[in-house]
């Protein structure tokens, strides 16, 4: 298993509908929240994205590490207190998985239906994974 830290990206330019009434977007509001949230940033590192290509399942965030599976998740609802109290867990249940490989019961509910992507690590050997030769 890697140490390094897991890397939680959130897109910045997401919208969620509410533009209008805060003058900002949802997804930078939903940073900040997480950043406010995590306090200490030794678990985890947080970064701005300005637009991760899932624009049509705004907002949206990606957990990653070195050597460790990749999920992008959609459809987060930055007023939602819920989507920020159960990433901690998300990140806490990241870490401690080998390779990151989080099965759907692994998450946390709100993070379950709302994956928009799984991916393993490059040169990864798994029953999951069907490597082709070139003929
Ligand atoms: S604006 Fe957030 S994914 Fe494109």
């Amino acid at each position: 298993m890697s140490n390094t830290k897991p890397v939680l990206s959130i897109c910045l330019t997401c919208r969620d509908g509410r533009e209008e009434k805060y003058n900002s977007r949802g997804g930078e509001r939903f940073a900040k929240k997480i950043v406010n949230s995590f306090k200490r940033q030794d678990d985890v590192i947080i970064r701005g994205v300005n637009c991760m290509s899932c624009c049509k399942r705004s907002c949206a965030i990606s957990l990653s590490a070195d050597k460790r599976f990749t999920y992008v998740f959609g459809d987060i609802d930055p007023k939602k207190p819920l989507y920020i109290s159960s990433l901690k867990k998300l990140v806490s249940s990241y870490t401690k998985a080998k390779d990151g490989f989080l099965r759907r019961r692994d998450r946390p509910r709100n993070y379950q239906s709302n994956i928009i992507g799984r991916f393993p690590p490059l040169d990864y050997k798994s029953d999951i994974i069907e490597y082709f030769k070139d003929k």
